[in-house]
């Protein structure tokens, strides 16, 4: 009986120990997964599957060899976005050197969405060729049936090669895509870049896709959101039925005005939109734009943040990379951003926030320390 007893209160102090850590968040902190390890997953994107959250994101090392793709993409999963379980690397570089997915290349932003008809989990990424810096500036696909992997690395293009915009209009198409011939920047070069000349000069060989998201409709319709045209100009890809491809459908918004790490969601049926503007590795002023459609015309709202000048001069020393709807809650919406740390990228950490509406415009403040009770409250 002693044995029975001793071992039950064993268990229950084994069951306690490993019992959730966390009960909110803490923006900004380290943030342990379920093995004690600073979560791992930069540049995240986020997938609610069977009432968990997934959270994928690039798995970065030590040192700034860590910029580059050493390992892969990692995957997280959790049922209360407060504690994250380690679920390994989802997508593993290769070694054989012929590999355009080779150690060594850059993938950022890694997105994965289901698609319902083929059961297939689909993921899509930044991807940049090994020792070529960002110059490929293509998009990469990878499946999987499992949601945790291992995801198959399928193809990675320039997209739209030989396809016009559907908003680009016939009288712009023959203007010169002469890039070396303007003063770069200028105000002559600027204008240029707003009616599409880096559009014109990537027509034949395909598009630039660098920072990405993905937004899947409720119709089941997904979207894949890139910047383009040398990082001035976004542009909103329709997906083929099977996620697998892009349709060839595809707009070009917020012309010139150089977004980044743009994230997307939906409320009331307006789709919104966070962005960065465009400085490497170190933040800057957070913007907001809001659609009828994803396909566009978006209209800038202007900076989200509210706060310091400083904090609204860095979104809070961060960028963005996510917005997660939170299960059972009906408009409650978590912004996610990236506090990197360019020279020990595995240090970088991630702020969760949660999306406040005032005068039908998405803000976001700043919060030490917060929990999801935040969305009952207000
Ligand atoms: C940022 C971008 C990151 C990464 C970085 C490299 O602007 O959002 O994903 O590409 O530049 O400098």
């Amino acid at each position: 009986m002693k044995k029975i007893i001793a071992l039950t209160i064993l268990s229950l102090t084994f069951l306690l120990a490993c019992q959730m850590k966390y009960q909110s968040f803490f923006p900004g902190q380290v943030w342990l997964d379920d093995q004690n390890t600073h979560i791992n997953a930069h540049g995240g994107g986020f997938l609610i599957h069977n009432d968990n959250y997934y959270w994928f994101g690039e798995h970065k090392i030590a040192g700034e060899e860590g910029n580059k793709a050493q390992v892969g993409v990692g995957v997280y999963s959790s049922k209360d976005l407060y504690n994250w379980k380690n679920e390994g690397i989802a997508l593993e570089v290769h070694d054989d050197p012929n590999s355009l997915l080779v150690k060594g290349c850059i993938i950022e932003r890694p997105k994965v969405i289901y698609n319902e008809k083929t059961k297939k989990f689909v993921m899509w990424f930044h991807h940049e060729l090994k020792d070529r810096g960002y110059e490929a500036a293509m998009t990469g696909l990878a499946i999987s049936d499992n949601i945790t992997g291992p995801y198959t690395y399928i193809k990675s293009f320039n997209p739209h090669a030989g396809i016009w915009p559907t908003n680009y209009p016939d009288s712009l198409k023959s203007l010169s895509a002469d890039v070396d011939s303007y003063v770069r920047p200028s105000p002559e070069w600027k204008d240029a870049v707003r009616l599409g000349l880096y559009l014109r000069r990537d027509f034949e060989k395909g598009q630039m896709a660098r920072d990405m998201t993905l937004f899947v409709d409720d119709d089941g319709k997904a979207y894949h959101v890139h910047s383009s045209e040398n990082n001035q100009t976004l542009h909103v890809a329709e997906l083929t039925d099977d996620y697998m491809d892009f349709s060839g459908n595809y707009t070009r918004v917020l012309h010139g005005e150089q977004n980044e790490a743009p994230a997307i969601f939906k409320k009331d049926g307006k789709y919104y939109m966070f962005s960065s503007g465009l400085t490497g590795w170190k933040p800057n002023p957070g913007k907001s734009a809001v659609a009828d459609h994803p396909m566009g015309p978006w209209t800038a709202l202007g900076n989200m943040c509210i706060g310091t000048e400083d904090e609204m001069k860095t979104t809070f020393w961060s960028q963005s990379t996510a917005v997660i709807p939170v299960i059972g809650k009906k408009d409650a919406f978590i912004f996610v951003g990236d506090r990197w740390t360019p020279d020990n990228p595995i240090d970088g950490s991630y702020i969760f926030l949660p999306v406040e509406f005032e005068e039908q415009k998405p803000v976001l403040r700043w919060r030490d320390n917060w929990d999801l009770t935040f969305f009952e409250k207000n």
